[in-house]
């Protein structure tokens, strides 16, 4: 015989009905860390880094010396912000030092260090925005440099 149930386990039930399914239909999504996609450390390019090329551009473009302190001689001014990067290749390993250099901020969100590879870069000028500051065979002749430093 039918039993009518009361409005009150009726609407508990609909509830938690309706939070099972809130929780089953939102997408998990991973954190949006822009660009570099941080579950493939793999390398960027199908062309190994040239070590060469990547100390020019550390010693350049890339900056790295305004904050660390790196075995390049010829360059005075060398910055202490981060730690210093010699023997930085005996430490990590080359997708270590890739996400180090493509995108620190998924290791450290406070990082004053830049994301070398990313695209979508906040508060720079216009004619910049949609760019990494590095192409990603110089993020990867900068990991092949980096590697070199035992
Ligand atoms: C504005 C300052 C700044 C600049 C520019 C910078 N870094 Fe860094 N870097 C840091 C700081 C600070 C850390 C320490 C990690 C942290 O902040 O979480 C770091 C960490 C690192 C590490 C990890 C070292 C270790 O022993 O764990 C590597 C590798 C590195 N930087 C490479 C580079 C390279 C290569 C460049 C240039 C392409 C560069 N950095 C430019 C500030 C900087």
């Amino acid at each position: 015989m039918f039993k009518p149930i009361s409005w009150g386990i009726a609407s508990a039930a609909l509830a938690v009905i309706l939070a099972v399914h809130a929780q089953a239909a939102s997408p998990k999504k991973p954190p949006e860390r822009g660009y570099f996609d941080v579950s493939r450390m793999a390398p960027l390019t199908d062309q190994p880094g040239d070590p060469v090329n990547g100390r020019v551009i550390a010693a350049g473009k890339g900056l790295c010396l305004s904050c660390h302190v790196m075995p390049i001689p010829e360059q005075a001014d060398h910055g202490d912000v981060g730690p210093e990067l010699a023997g930085v290749g005996s430490r990590l390993q080359p997708p270590e030092l890739r996400l180090r250099i493509a995108d620190p901020k998924v290791l450290n969100p406070d990082t004053p260090m830049p994301s070398f590879y990313k695209k979508d870069l906040n508060r720079v000028a216009k004619k910049w925005q949609g760019q990494s500051i590095l192409t990603a065979q110089e993020v990867e002749d900068v990991v092949a440099y980096l590697g070199t430093l035992k």
